[in-house]
């Protein structure tokens, strides 16, 4: 059937692929006279409505949340270990909801550092969800953009992959992303201007969107902003 010209519209200035750094649970906690760790727990709510409206009103196929950096083992261990917690303890229930909406999830990052448990929570979700064709929510949890990159120089290495073989595609295929593409628009939350080591490789042409709001604050009114910022943009990569 023909799409209507709106419908049509409307896919057209949709990302196909969008990518969050969920920043300023911390401050938000802060500002509301919380524990850094209930602000981690903000956060969390605010990862799920996020993900929801964005299937549910515009089915976007690709979506990826940066929710522990390589370097946010800086922090102290009480934090890390709280973090860790939240996400081990909602992730089997997230999980079969997510599963039900066709939803395949994808974990981005080093595995192998996390703690068993977790690792085992995440490995289920995984499996389960593994042969969805709905959204592809991918976690990047210890994940950094350097580790990934340096995580398929040494994968090609091994595989023994001949130097003029190796071009862009081929590399894509060894980062953790994997079959998912480029992504289009980079949300940041928390009034931070940088990237803080994420998808270094496959933002490299993304559209920017930075906003002072912090995570547990974003909203379908700010998701709408963000989606409006990237309708308005002209993507020209590198042409006229
Ligand atoms: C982002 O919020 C979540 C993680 C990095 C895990 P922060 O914890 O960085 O919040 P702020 O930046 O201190 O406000
Ligand atoms: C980036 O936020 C990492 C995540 C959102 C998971 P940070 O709060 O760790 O980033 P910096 O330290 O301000 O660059
Ligand atoms: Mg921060």
């Amino acid at each position: 059937m023909e799409a209507t010209s709106s419908a049509k519209e409307k896919m057209a200035f949709l990302p196909n692929h969008i990518a969050i750094i969920m920043d300023g649970n911390g401050r938000w906690a802060e500002q509301h006279g919380k524990s850094r760790f209930e602000g981690h727990v903000a956060g969390v709510e605010s990862a799920r409505s996020t993900i929801r409206y964005l299937n549910n009103k515009y089915h976007i196929k690709y979506l990826t949340f940066y929710g522990f950096s390589t370097e946010n083992w800086a922090r102290p261990e009480s934090e890390v270990g709280g973090i860790f917690r939240i996400f081990e303890q909602i992730l089997d229930k997230e999980a079969a909801e997510l599963h039900q909406e066709g939803v395949r999830l994808l974990h981005l990052g080093r595995l192998e550092e996390l703690p068993k448990g977790l690792q085992q929570v995440i490995n289920r979700a995984l499996e389960l969800t593994r042969n969805n064709t709905g959204m592809t929510l991918g976690f990047c949890f210890n994940y950094g953009g350097r580790t990934e990159i340096l995580d398929a120089v040494r994968h090609i290495i091994t595989e023994g992959i001949p130097p003029q073989d190796i071009d862009e595609k081929l590399f894509d295929n060894y980062l953790y992303t994997a079959g998912s593409p480029d992504v289009d628009l980079l949300i940041r939350t928390g009034g931070e201007l940088r990237i803080s080591n994420f998808l270094v490789w496959q933002a490299a042409y993304s559209e920017y969107y930075f906003t002072d709001v912090l995570w547990p604050d974003f909203d379908e009114e700010e998701i709408e902003k963000a989606l409006l910022s990237y309708k308005q943009r002209q993507r020209r990569f590198g042409g006229l």
